[in-house]
């Protein structure tokens, strides 16, 4: 996508490198960050310099290559397994993490104890999976936009656009794609308290492409719902569980709430990366816990270019702080992927999901 009119993407490789858009610093600051070998790219994603489900999913399947690159030939394939044991430690709830992850090592595993031909094999395994997520993504904006013609005031929560994948996005997709086929859309963008991911992400990017949006605090979602001031929903996904239901950033299930009392169609899009066959419910996904200090505290930029943290709560109050929720999939009025539109049941899920 599109940074003051060059091309980008989230992540990629160079040169045996891993280099990535630097995202806490977005939008002040636009800068490339290098991540020499697995150890520095574990870190990126656990500390989110890295963020949102189908970019960790590449940047875990880049750091894999980086891994079996650099490994020594003795123990090669225990080397191989200790870097898969880091990179999945480093967050939770997203599956594409996962999936990026076993797909290079199966990669690895398919060349036997050919350590030369592994280590070529995992990076064309790592490469392959973050093309594919970009292009995964880009079928979802086709296949959702028409979606939009009739429903042009979207909502959305989080960012679940080209930052939070290697580009594209899954919830900002189809907007996009709508809007250069001429579609009139506009968001409302949900802030997304606490770590503002929709004020700071989605706002920017949108900003970048040119399309109109306006950030509301997540709890005025419901008011514009009521007012019939928002025409659909469409948010992304982190893991998708066999029955349908759908864990995304925290404050979405609330979102869907509204939106069914108010009539309003919630859509998720996501890369059938995003499928957990595996999870059978919503009830089994592992919901990240963060810090206290991101709900105790704000960050922002002081006007003399400082990156400041202000704490807004009283001194001894304690915080609770869950990353993710999870929507019931009877709230869901389809789930959008690069291999169609399908309603939020086992048959709709398992007609979609990768084998
Ligand atoms: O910023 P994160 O990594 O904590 O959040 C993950 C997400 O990007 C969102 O939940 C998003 O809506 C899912 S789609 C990538």
């Amino acid at each position: 996508m599109q940074v003051d009119g060059k091309h980008w993407k989230t992540v990629w490789w160079e040169d045996g490198r891993v280099r990535m858009i630097d995202q806490p610093l977005l939008p002040h600051q636009f800068k490339i960050v290098d991540l020499h070998d697995h150890h520095q790219t574990a870190v990126a994603i656990r500390d989110m310099t890295v963020r949102g489900a189908g970019a960790i999913g590449a940047t875990g399947a880049l750091g894999m290559a980086q891994g079996a690159v650099l490994a020594p030939d003795q123990d090669f394939h225990r080397h191989v397994a200790d870097v898969a044991n880091l990179l999945r430690s480093t967050r939770p709830t997203a599956q594409n993490l996962f999936a990026g992850i076993d797909h290079v090592l199966a990669a690895i595993e398919a060349e036997g104890s050919n350590v030369p031909r592994a280590r070529e094999a995992a990076l064309a395994a790592g490469l392959a999976f973050a093309d594919d997520d970009a292009e995964s993504c880009r079928r979802i904006g086709e296949l959702g936009a028409p979606l939009l013609v009739n429903r042009r005031r979207v909502n959305t929560h989080c960012n679940a656009g080209w930052l939070a994948f290697v580009d594209w996005g899954s919830a900002l997709s189809p907007i996009y794609a709508a809007r250069r086929g001429g579609v009139d859309v506009s968001v409302w963008v949900d802030e997304t308290r606490p770590r503002q991911q929709g004020s700071q992400l989605t706002a920017w990017e949108l900003g970048q492409e040119g399309v109109p949006h306006q950030i509301i605090a997540d709890n005025a979602t419901g008011h514009y719902m009521s007012r019939g001031e928002i025409d659909i929903c469409i948010v992304g996904s982190d893991r998708i569980a066999a029955n349908g239901d759908v864990a995304n950033k925290i404050g979405t299930y609330s979102s869907a709430l509204a939106a069914a009392a108010n009539g309003v169609p919630f859509y998720v899009a996501a890369p059938t990366t995003t499928i957990a066959m595996h999870t059978p419910t919503g009830a089994d996904i592992p919901i990240e816990e963060r810090h206290e200090d991101e709900v105790l505290y704000v960050w922002g930029w002081s006007d003399d270019g400082r990156f400041v943290r202000v704490r807004t709560a009283p001194a001894g109050s304690r915080g609770r702080n869950p990353a993710f929720d999870v929507t019931p999939a009877g709230l869901i009025a389809g789930i959008i992927t690069e291999r169609g539109i399908v309603p939020a049941t086992p048959e709709g899920i398992a007609s979609v999901a990768r084998r």
